[in-house]
């Protein structure tokens, strides 16, 4: 392939996932988006593969083969509540390839001289850190999510003091690094520096805070793209790096606003985080239950409905006999609609996605900025799996760790019913004092059985 059509190949590639984050940005147009995304990457392939400098091709097509077939067992067979963990274990990937990338680029680089040099050992000191941080914050991400480590912040003494400390290190080494043509070691020191920065940056943000996290994630293994692209001299990886690297970077920007959390505090590892309290030393009664047929004829006697799900909902999939009753309310003339919470469930739009599957449509379907106002005016709320996000401690407790964080205000509604299988807490670890509320009644079960119990009693 010739340089100009390799040239226009990139662009025509830049133009697709340009095109791609527009259609992905809304439900109705997210499908195109990820056609757009798919288009452009085959064009990029081909192109990068038709690279005159590219040699082996079989040795990469083999490489693709293999990962093409790990891939698409993997997507095949992911639970949508497990999509999170595996977006985290991939942004992982691109981080360790941007460190192999630029131990590749620092052993075996075209001959070079001045600027020319200073430039591009700084470009392969800034992939490895960057690589290397997105490499162990994304693998403690994974772990967080999954369960294996606990989601609660881990408080290092002197914490925001020892994140300095690797920053300005870090910093020295790169100038020793350039000034002396390359250093071995100080690559080294700074890449088990960087490795240590991103599972300490990652474990200190308590689970609350997971959701900006894994947008930040995202952004940084865009950089880490970047990083690789300057060290490959490939135009189309810096594009493509950059435009994720931005598309993360406003996405948690975002999410921060809407979980009232200031973006710095963020990503300097939680800063200011502390006092912490988890409401476990509370005494708050016993929580009053309720019966399938009871929940139905509640809902026989109302005349407005609202249906806040949450992760619960997710695991259950119990999105589709709630879609059926739903019509069968709105049939009996009873206004039904959805209240979503931005970071319901465990990845941005979780919900939206789940009720979209369902076909549940999206004019029912309101975002927590337009439903809060109604909620007092509600009869009856039914929370399905949700508990972080319908937590009256976020308003109500200033030391609690989803303090200042805007919730779904179902307390205010005449009743509300708690779908959900025992006591425990949600994923921040924190107790729900709406379980205790005088109009709050809890339906104790699996959220799918129990939507069926009453799907049935209707
Ligand atoms: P959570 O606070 O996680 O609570 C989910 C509740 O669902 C649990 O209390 C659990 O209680 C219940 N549950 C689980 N399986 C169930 C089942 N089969 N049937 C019925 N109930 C079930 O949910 P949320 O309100 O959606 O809040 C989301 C939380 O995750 C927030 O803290 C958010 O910051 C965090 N997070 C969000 C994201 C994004 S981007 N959305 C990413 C990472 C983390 P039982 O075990 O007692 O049943």
């Amino acid at each position: 392939m010739n340089s100009g059509v390799l040239t226009a190949s990139y662009l025509i590639a830049a133009v697709l996932f340009i095109l791609s984050l527009a259609g992905l940005s809304k439900q109705e147009t997210a499908k195109n988006g990820n056609l757009y995304g798919i288009i452009g990457m085959a064009i990029a392939l081909v192109a990068t593969l038709s690279r005159p400098e590219v040699s082996a091709v079989w040795l990469i097509l083999i490489a693709m083969a293999i990962g093409a077939v790990i891939g698409a067992k993997v997507a095949l067979k992911v639970e949508m509540t497990e999509m999170p963990e595996l977006v985290a274990i991939l942004h992982s990937f691109v981080g360790l390839a941007a460190v192999l990338v630029g131990y590749n680029s620092y052993a075996d680089h075209v001959p070079m001289t001045g600027v020319m040099l200073n430039i591009h050992l700084t470009e392969i000191f800034l992939g490895v850190f960057i690589g290397a941080v997105t490499f162990t914050g994304s693998v403690v991400a994974f772990g967080k999510l999954r369960g294996k480590i606990s989601s609660k912040a881990l408080t290092l003494p002197h914490r925001h003091k020892l994140n300095l400390a690797a920053c300005v290190i870090s910093f020295l080494l790169m100038i020793y690094f350039v000034k002396n043509g390359g250093s071995t070691f100080s690559l080294l020191v700074m890449t088990a520096i960087a490795l240590w920065f991103g599972w300490h940056l990652v474990s200190s943000i308590g689970g609350a805070d997971m959701p900006v996290v894994i947008s930040m994630l995202n952004s940084y293994s865009g950089w880490a793209a970047a990083a690789a692209g300057f060290m490959l001299s490939n135009d189309l990886l810096i594009i493509t790096g950059a435009l994720v690297g931005s598309s993360g970077a406003i996405l948690s920007y975002i999410m921060c606003k809407a979980m009232n959390r200031s973006f710095i505090s963020v990503i300097a590892g939680g800063f200011g985080n502390d006092p912490v309290d988890h409401g476990d030393g509370e005494e708050y009664g016993d929580p009053v239950e309720i019966t399938a047929e009871g929940v139905a004829e509640m809902l026989k006697g109302s005349k407005s409905i609202v249906i806040t799900p949450g992760y619960g909902m997710a695991v259950a999939q119990a999105q589709h006999p709630i879609y059926e009753i739903t019509q069968k309310l709105r049939a009996d003339g009873i206004n039904v609609r959805f209240g979503i919470h931005p970071v319901a469930g465990r990845l941005p739009g979780h919900m939206n996605v789940l009720l979209a599957e369902a076909k549940v449509p999206y004019d029912i379907v309101l975002g927590m900025e337009e439903i809060n106002d109604d909620l007092s005016d509600t009869d009856t709320v039914l929370v399905i799996g949700a508990n972080d996000t319908v937590n009256p401690a976020a308003a109500e407790n200033p030391s609690s760790p989803l303090a200042g964080m805007p919730v779904l205000e179902v307390w205010k509604a005449r009743n509300v019913v708690v779908f959900k299988r025992g006591m425990s807490t949600g994923y921040a670890g924190v107790q729900n004092p709406l379980f205790f509320k005088e109009n709050t009644s809890m339906l104790f079960g699996d959220a799918k059985a129990s939507v069926d119990a009453i799907l049935k009693a209707l």
